[in-house]
């Protein structure tokens, strides 16, 4: 597995910049009922989404997000925890219902990860509930890079260390993100430019 793997049609993982909180809020605003119980592990109101939307891009969280025709409809968390000694982070992922079940967790995961080794994290916590089946198979398909214990949620990072191939993998994954950010925001400014007079 890893961050090339196919994604649905049109679709792209980039990592988020922190100007980019609006439209971060605006995919957690579209996420069912059933998802963001899944996501937040409960029920949660659109004043808490957008509350958690604009603080949620801080300095040390590296977020990655999925994008369709320039919207975002899935995200990727990782969030450093506890004391930078203690190596450890939790990790969050939130998939809009149509893209859900085409890979895109998948996509997200790998990338996550590969963040996670490059920052030296060690121990990666998924809250997951319990009768989350799919989170639990889309953690178990990472069973090689990540060891799992439902009960207390803790996903060991395997091999934590940054390998110069790993840090690698993370700079040209995000060299094809960048380049598509650009394209995107020069799209929109295409766009809200006035039509030239005849
Ligand atoms: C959980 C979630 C992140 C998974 O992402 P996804 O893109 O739907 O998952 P993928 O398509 O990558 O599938 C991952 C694995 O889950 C399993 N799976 C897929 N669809 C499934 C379904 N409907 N039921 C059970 N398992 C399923 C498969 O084993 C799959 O791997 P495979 O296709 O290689 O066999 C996503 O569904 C989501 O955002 N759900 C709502 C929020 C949430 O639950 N967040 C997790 C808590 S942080």
């Amino acid at each position: 597995m890893n961050e090339f793997d196919a994604l649905p049609h049109g679709g792209l993982i980039r990592k988020m910049w922190a100007v980019e909180a609006s439209r971060y809020r605006e995919h957690l605003l579209r996420l069912d009922e059933a998802s963001r119980r899944n996501r937040f592990g409960g029920a949660v109101s659109d004043e808490f989404l957008v509350g958690y939307g604009d603080l949620a891009l801080g300095i040390d969280t590296v977020i990655h997000g999925f994008f369709v025709n320039g919207t975002m409809r899935g995200a990727g968390e990782l969030r450093p925890i506890g004391s930078p000694i203690s190596h450890e982070a939790e990790a969050a992922f939130s998939i809009e219902k149509p893209w859900q079940s085409h890979g895109v967790g998948s996509a997200l995961l790998a990338r996550t990860l590969l963040a996670a080794r490059n920052r030296g994290i060690k121990f990666l916590h998924l809250a997951c509930l319990a009768d989350n089946e799919r989170m639990q198979q889309l953690a178990r398909k990472f069973g090689a890079e990540l060891t799992f214990d439902f009960g207390s949620v803790v996903g060991e990072v395997q091999a934590p260390r940054p390998t110069p191939l790993s840090v690698m993998r993370e700079i040209v994954a995000d060299s094809h993100g960048f380049a598509t950010a650009m394209l995107d925001v020069q799209t929109r400014l295409l766009k809200s430019a006035p039509a030239p007079s005849p």
